[in-house]
């Protein structure tokens, strides 16, 4: 019996660019969807920008444009990158759209019929400069525990305190830097705390729809039975807010991640409008589709328990499964702009061009658990050019030569009784796919336990290459007499290469896609992997269809990636995160002795010369006058921020010990100290008039 089958992955934020962190997600969900579609089983795939907030709408206003403007743009890119990474939406929508609106507000609508909203004044800060209310990650100020300043409003970086923003000492708006004021205001408030929730919550948390490690964090969430831990939802917003406003409630917005969830509806109500499917039959209560929503473990607590309560409460069905997955580090730790591993998907593929080596890695690393992932990069290089060309490519270019040169192209008959010899007859039995094999990697795939999908496939990919080994064409293609063995031989392994392709056509499409064409074959279907190719069955001559994957284009992207001049500590909490987390900074680096700080030979520079750097989308070549004999040449990563002309004569501080670093542009003989935080901005620091060059910092 086919399935219907409704997928989707989180929407990614329409305020930044796609990362190698956000494609472990998106990649996971493709390969998932095209092995049920490649089963025969009926599958969307959907998905959408999440537009609204204060982050979108205050950057927009930064860049001198409108939301509408801003979300257009970053929705384009986004849209390219996914289609760079085979990534194959059905329908790839925005939050900010008819459908997803309709969508909103009627859900609401249901909600407050049913008595589950309810209205609230609260306190909150006021930003009088701005004339907006304040969400709490723009607030800051003192830590009230430990009194580390610049704090953001609800928890200390520093001594890890959670506390509200009215506890911070001398707040003030990081938006216009002036002090906020309380005021009070009307909130709309999802009653969550309500019998009705708490009681379906403990129940469908429960009931097999989350991973074990999911369902244990919901039951901490929900609290012992009888104990109502779950409080009220503020989903309201006041002007101004860039999103939707709420229905008899002028002034009033949902918050961004009211509609955000609501997005996945939207999404596929274009798609029922595009193809004619019927929106009700996939989202009604007691529907037999089911439905998915692969996620990150940061986002498990809006998809688990304030999505699951407003669908049940506003009449549709609840998800069949959320599918988390965990975050992904690069060599092992979290994704740095200083390291260069802080990897656009855009930049990916300007240096290394073939996305399918990532989806392969990818899939090796995924195991359906919610487990992080590490991206070693040379780990990467080393098995991409060890499984996939060495082992399952390779099997392609040491037999399909023969195939067109000295038969024309056509397959040999390799029915059992037809095969020539008694060896050959024997290990044609022998190293022949196993339909208890390719069972298997159907359940790895259906399980999400891709690695184990790629282990099993490459078994038989090293069971082929045995054969070949055995067998050795380009040993019988010189002898006479050897002609039909050859034929044969060759025909035996490029069939296993045909069913190695389509076992591996969910990780790997437009390679599969090249396969079709060379071997002249219809369009993979999975039955197809235990059939062979007819005898005398003409193929196209072999070309290319995927070559080594150098080092040298991984060490440019992560030299092309780095950033010369950053802080001394990464800014950014760089992995995909929920909107309040975006704004987060880096913790205190560790305690370091005076010595420590001593090594560090901090100097005043004097800028002789500053300039553009062809080909260099972020950096500025300097030329530094520290009083030496020789001026340095430092690649400073602030193009964004500077006008080169503006630089030149001024001075600043510079780390003058640094160990120089080779760099796509030429040599960077030190690096140039700069502020920056979460706010847009790059800061090069100054030091006092009078300050010459050469000056030690101490
Ligand atoms: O965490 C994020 O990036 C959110 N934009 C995900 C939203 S998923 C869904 F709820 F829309
Ligand atoms: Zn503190």
């Amino acid at each position: 019996m086919t399935r219907k089958i409704l997928v989707t992955s989180a929407l990614p934020y329409a305020n930044g660019s796609i990362h190698l962190g956000h494609l472990v997600e998106y990649i996971q969900t493709d390969i998932w969807v095209r092995f049920q579609k490649m089963r025969g089983n009926t599958c969307h795939y959907v998905c959408a920008d999440d537009t609204h907030g204060t982050p979108i709408m205050l950057r927009a206003e930064k860049e001198g444009i409108t939301p509408e403007q801003l979300i257009a743009r970053v929705w384009q890119e986004h849209y390219d990158d996914f289609a760079a990474f085979h990534v194959q939406f059905d329908n790839y929508g925005s939050t900010n759209s008819n459908e997803t609106k309709e969508s909103a507000q009627g859900i609401y609508r249901t909600l407050k019929a049913n008595g589950l909203i309810e209205v609230r004044s609260i306190e909150q800060y006021y930003d009088p400069v701005k004339n907006m209310f304040l969400p709490d990650r723009f607030i800051k100020g003192e830590c009230p525990k430990c009194h580390a300043k610049d704090q953001y409003g609800d928890n200390c970086e520093v001594c890890g305190a959670a506390y509200a923003p009215t506890d911070l000492i001398n707040p003030f708006s990081a938006v216009s830097g002036a002090k906020p004021e309380l005021r009070n205001s009307d909130h709309y408030f999802f009653k969550l705390s309500a019998d009705t929730c708490q009681a379906f919550l403990r129940q469908w948390t429960r009931g097999g729809a989350l991973q074990p490690e999911a369902a244990n964090k919901m039951q901490e969430w929900l609290g012992a039975e009888g104990e109502n831990k779950l409080t009220d939802w503020d989903i309201s917003r006041d002007a101004p807010y860039f999103g939707f406003e709420i229905p008899d409630a002028p002034g009033k917005y949902f918050y961004v991640w009211l509609d955000a969830p609501v997005g996945y509806m939207g999404s596929f109500k274009q798609l029922c409008a595009k193809t004619g499917l019927d929106f009700s039959d996939y989202w009604k209560q007691g529907s037999d589709a089911e439905l998915y929503h692969f996620i990150g473990k940061d986002i498990l607590y809006f998809h688990a328990l304030f999505w699951p309560a407003m669908l049940q409460h506003a009449g549709f069905r609840t998800p069949t499964k959320l599918f988390a997955h965990g975050f992904l580090t690069v060599n092992g730790e979290k994704m740095s702009k200083s390291r260069g591993t802080f990897i656009t998907a855009r930049s990916y593929v300007d240096h290394i061009k073939n996305t399918e080596y990532l989806r392969y890695y990818y899939a090796a690393k995924l195991n359906g658990t919610m487990e992080d992932i590490d991206l070693n990069l040379e780990d990467f290089v080393a098995k991409v050019n060890s499984d996939l060309i060495g082992k399952y490519i390779n099997i392609a270019s040491r037999c399909a030569g023969f195939i067109s040169k000295k038969f024309e192209g056509k397959l040999a008959d390799i029915h059992a009784d037809k095969l020539i010899s008694e060896p050959l007859q024997i290990d044609s039995g022998f190293y022949k796919l196993k339909p208890e094999v390719v069972a298997e990697v159907a359940d790895a795939y259906e399980k999400r336990d891709f690695s184990k999908a790629l282990r099993e496939i490459m078994a038989f990919a090293d069971s082929a290459n045995q054969f070949v080994d055995r067998h050795k064409p380009w040993v019988i293609a010189k002898e006479t007499g050897k002609e039909t063995e050859l034929h044969q031989v060759c025909t035996l392994a490029l069939n296993m290469f045909r069913q190695l392709s389509i076992l591996l056509q969910p990780v790997l499409p437009e390679l599969a896609k090249n396969v079709e064409s060379f071997l002249n074959a219809p369009r993979f279907t999975w039955e197809d992997v235990l059939t062979t190719l007819p005898a005398a069955h003409t193929i196209n001559e072999y070309k290319h269809l995927a070559t080594r994957l150098d080092p040298k284009l991984i060490e440019a992207m992560v030299a092309a990636n780095q950033e010369s001049l950053k802080p001394m500590t990464d800014s950014h909490s760089e992995t995909r995160h929920a909107e309040h987390q975006q704004h987060a900074i880096a913790p205190i680096a560790e305690t370091i002795g005076i010595d420590d700080f001593m090594k560090i030979d901090l100097r005043v520079a004097h800028i002789v010369n500053a300039e553009h750097v062809e080909g260099a989308e972020k950096l500025l070549k300097l030329t530094l006058d520290i009083g030496e004999e020789n001026p340095r040449t430092v690649f400073a990563g602030i193009k964004s921020a500077y006008d080169p002309e503006k630089l030149k004569g001024r001075m600043t501080v510079m780390v003058a010990n640094l160990a120089p670093r080779k760099m796509k542009f030429g040599m960077s003989e030190g690096m140039v100290l700069a502020a920056s935080g979460e706010t847009p901005g790059l800061f090069v620091l100054s030091p006092d008039d009078g300050a010459q060059p050469g000056m030690r910092i101490k």
